[in-house]
């Protein structure tokens, strides 16, 4: 099924590798992975001679509940209240690929993306090695139209941005975010099923708190740090990308579920009137409150057009 990102045209396997007959590039398979990534990466990270820190090992065990709960709990029920016939799945920067095998278990035809070393690494665990391939959202190895879903938790505000951790966690925009961002979706859009839906979610850009990046302590979101996207924003480069779709916010009910935040006094706090708020987001009175600055984390549906209406129908 993977064709070149470059040229979309299928791909001839051998042992260590997949060749396209029409670029001649040559894309490695390592331990059942397949790498389109041409030695750029989000991260570099080598098993062989990096250690990772007992901090950063930790963050990565904390991240494996959240991983199935994200599918589990909120994806899966979603995907199929929103496109009851779904059946193919692509996660967009599945980071460590628990969904995929996650989104198997729940019968859907599961395939994940990343363009991380340090997520291949991690990959050497999964189930499903065959489903996961190392490639950049903006040229994914996928046929036109060929998800049903595409869902892209945590990732669109990475995207025409550079990030530093040290000494404190830094973000600024580059110069060209907003095209990069824009062209990240046109190719979500590409490989998704005109009848199909796009679910990107990530820390609102209009909240004045950032609960999500930086050292684990909430974080001040400035505007002009130009990196957490609001709901407007993806609502104009949506608009530009695929002008025929519509865009509508969703609760993040049961997709946060404070587990790490429990761990702060401030996170045992906010837990329980958070999660009454979200429920009551979920309602149709309130639904409205999902795309405003009231709500810190934006879970966004990229739906395809509402059929139109015969004027010969009776
Ligand atoms: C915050 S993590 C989220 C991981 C996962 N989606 C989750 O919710 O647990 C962001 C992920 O996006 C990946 N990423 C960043 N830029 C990407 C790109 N252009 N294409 C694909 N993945 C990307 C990173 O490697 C990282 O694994
Ligand atoms: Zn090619």
């Amino acid at each position: 099924v993977l064709v070149c990102p470059h040229c979309h045209v299928p791909l001839e396997r051998a042992a260590v590798n997949l060749t396209c007959a029409a670029c001649g590039r040559q894309y490695p398979i390592d331990d059942g992975i397949a790498d389109f990534a041409e030695g750029s990466y989000y991260d570099s990270f080598n098993a062989d001679t990096d250690r990772l820190s007992d901090h950063h090992l930790e963050g990565l065990a904390l991240e494996v509940e959240g991983s199935i709960r994200r599918i589990r709990d909120f994806y899966a029920p979603l995907i199929r209240r929103s496109v009851p016939t779904a059946h193919r799945v692509l996660d967009c920067g599945c980071g460590n690929g628990l969904s995929v095998d996650e989104l198997i278990k729940e019968g859907f035809d599961a395939f994940g993306n990343d363009v991380s070393q340090l997520r291949k690494w991690q990959w050497r665990e999964r189930h499903h090695r065959n489903k996961l391939v190392v490639a950049s959202g903006m040229r994914l190895p996928f046929p036109d139209h060929f998800f049903d879903v595409v869902v892209s938790s945590g990732v669109l505000e990475h995207i025409g941005v550079e990030e530093w951790s040290l000494p404190t966690y830094t973000v600024r925009a580059q110069a060209d975010r907003d095209e990069q961002r824009g062209a990240f979706l046109r190719e979500l859009a590409r490989v998704t099923a005109p009848s199909g839906s796009i679910f990107l979610d990530f820390p609102n850009g209009a909240f004045p708190v950032d609960f999500w990046h930086g050292d684990g302590t909430p974080r001040r979101n400035r505007r002009s740090e130009g990196f957490l996207p609001t709901f407007r924003e993806v609502r104009d480069l949506s608009r530009a990308a695929m002008p025929d779709r519509r865009i509508h916010a969703h609760a993040p009910y049961r997709r946060l579920q404070f587990r790490q935040a429990a761990r702060h006094w401030y996170g045992q706090a906010f837990r329980m009137p958070m999660n009454a708020f979200f429920r009551a987001m979920t309602t149709p009175p309130l639904q409205w409150l999902a795309s405003t600055a009231l709500n810190p984390f934006l879970v966004i549906e990229i739906a395809p057009p509402p059929p139109l209406k015969s004027p010969f129908r009776t």
